[in-house]
């Protein structure tokens, strides 16, 4: 898409749609934040909507859709076994993704069970870029570990590197020789890597990845859930493709895997989610999952009008003018935090605008949870409702032993079309604050810690009274505001 320029010179990320449906939202007092907090266990998964002012915990489910997939909701055929809204949805999959043999799923984490469940077996070791939570979870679920191989660069929060999220070749021949091809059931790359800021890969390294895959006959699998950011970001920054469209990089990559998966809640703007290939061995080994686990191999969980919309979204990721629209806030609002000196992952990735919690809060040891305390004083002070994506999202060793994140980060999410620029604006406004006050920010402590996956349900506690005080400050330097 061509930037659209301003005359006054200003660089404004210009909408491309317009709002015709619209949800009212509540911002509550402080007061009522900090109870919320509390009741919610300093977890912003465990907070209540009607306390939130801006969602910004994920865009997983929660982008704005669009009038024809509203639509084409209306136009479902409802049938347990052989709906006419499979088969247009598994048209999209072959149209768009290029792999003709489609499983539906009910979301993301079912097709990384059912391909846990078909491939890892006790002692099996994937190599991948980057872990994603529930990959991780899944992948040792099944007596599984993972092996994350990224360059040395990817860690570097202030950079300027156009693909952090590519996989460390050298170290994948390493790793593959040390373990035996054996005892790799498949390697995985995820697009727009997650847990790095949204960082994506470049086809060249993908072709280097599947090179590497031939040569010891290990099976590609592709998490694809942000694929289409991926790409838009590969126009931008990969030479060979500044004229290709969204289409044409996307089906170079996908051609590279010989086993897709994906979130529908991010890549198409629904909900549900797929695995798909054109190795029809693959999808025998896969098939029989579906109906155990998900549902029958016409719907896999999903209701017939996420399919329907599911499909009308598929298509709409190859219009730049959609897909670009997050990125491009998230740009402004990293550039924007970036000139006020507060520390966020650079370069700008995708998904969201990711605050560096290990330098914001340098002062909260690593054992309290400095990521956990900066997204609930975010939430506090603002009513934005950001994501810890630090150690309280990684799980405990094999022994229980805490282990802690490479990177302590805040994720602020930018769901597709959702957020109008004032809001982006006003986020800026009470991060820099937030900024300038993080002396006044503790640390936490868990009270509760579920033993899978604990960032979702798990509750904390402030190790002191400091989220009375930080109040107090905003209250001295806000009064009456909200
Ligand atoms: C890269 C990636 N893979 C997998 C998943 C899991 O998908 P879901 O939340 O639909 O289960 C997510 C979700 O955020 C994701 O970002």
């Amino acid at each position: 898409m061509k930037e659209i320029k301003f005359y006054s010179g200003e660089n404004i990320p210009l909408e491309l749609h317009k709002v015709r449906v619209v949800q009212k939202l509540n911002l509550v007092p402080i007061e009522r934040r900090l109870e919320a907090l509390n009741e919610g266990g300093f977890n912003t998964f465990r907070l209540n909507t009607n306390d939130v002012f801006l969602d910004m915990l994920t865009d997983s489910g929660t982008n704005a859709m669009s009038d024809n997939q509203m639509a084409a909701m209306m136009q479902a055929d409802d049938a347990y076994a052989g709906s006419q809204s499979f088969y247009r949805l598994q048209k999209a999959v072959e149209d768009v993704l290029g792999k003709k043999y489609y499983l539906p799923v009910h979301q993301g984490r079912a097709a990384e069970n059912i391909i846990s469940n078909a491939y890892i077996k006790k002692g099996s070791i994937v190599p991948m870029n980057y872990h994603f939570t529930t990959a991780m979870a899944h992948i040792t679920q099944y007596g599984g570990k993972i092996e994350e191989l990224l360059y040395d660069e990817a860690y570097v929060i202030n950079s300027s590197h156009p693909f952090k999220g590519n996989m460390n070749i050298e170290k994948l021949e390493e790793s593959i020789n040390t373990h035996g091809a054996k005892n790799i059931p498949f390697i995985r790359m995820e697009a727009s890597t997650n847990l790095i800021g949204g960082q994506p890969f470049s086809v060249q390294n993908l072709r280097d990845v599947r090179a590497i895959a031939d040569k010891y006959n290990i099976r590609l699998v592709l998490d694809a859930s942000l694929i289409g950011e991926n790409a838009f970001l590969v126009k931008q920054r990969e030479e060979e493709f500044k004229d290709s469209t969204m289409g044409e990089i996307l089906k170079t990559m996908t051609a590279l895997a010989d086993l897709v998966y994906f979130s529908a809640r991010k890549l198409s703007s629904s909900r549900g989610g797929g695995i798909c290939t054109n190795n029809m061995e693959i999808y025998r080994e896969l098939e029989a999952l579906v109906p155990l686990f998900e549902g029958f191999l016409t719907y896999g969980g999903m209701s017939v009008r996420e399919m329907e919309a599911m499909t009308v979204g598929l298509y709409e990721t190859l219009d730049e003018s959609v897909i670009s629209q997050s990125p491009t806030y998230i740009k402004y609002l990293v550039d924007a935090l970036d000139a006020k000196g507060v520390p966020v992952i650079k370069p700008a990735g995708v998904l969201g605008a990711h605050l560096n919690a290990f330098d914001i809060c340098s002062h909260i040891p690593q054992n309290e949870y400095p990521a956990g305390a900066l997204a609930a004083a975010l939430f506090l002070i603002s009513g934005v409702r950001g994501m810890e994506r630090g150690s309280v999202s990684n799980q405990r060793d094999e022994d229980g032993n805490e282990t802690y994140a490479d990177m302590e980060l805040v994720r602020l999410a930018v769901p597709r079309r959702v957020f109008t620029l004032s809001q982006i604006k006003y986020v800026e406004d009470r991060v820099v604050w937030l900024y300038e006050n993080r002396h006044l920010i503790g640390g936490l402590r868990f009270v509760y810690e579920p033993p899978v996956l604990r960032f979702f349900m798990g509750g904390l506690e402030p190790i002191s009274d400091w989220p009375e005080k930080l109040m107090a400050k905003f209250k001295e330097d806000f009064g009456d505001s909200l």
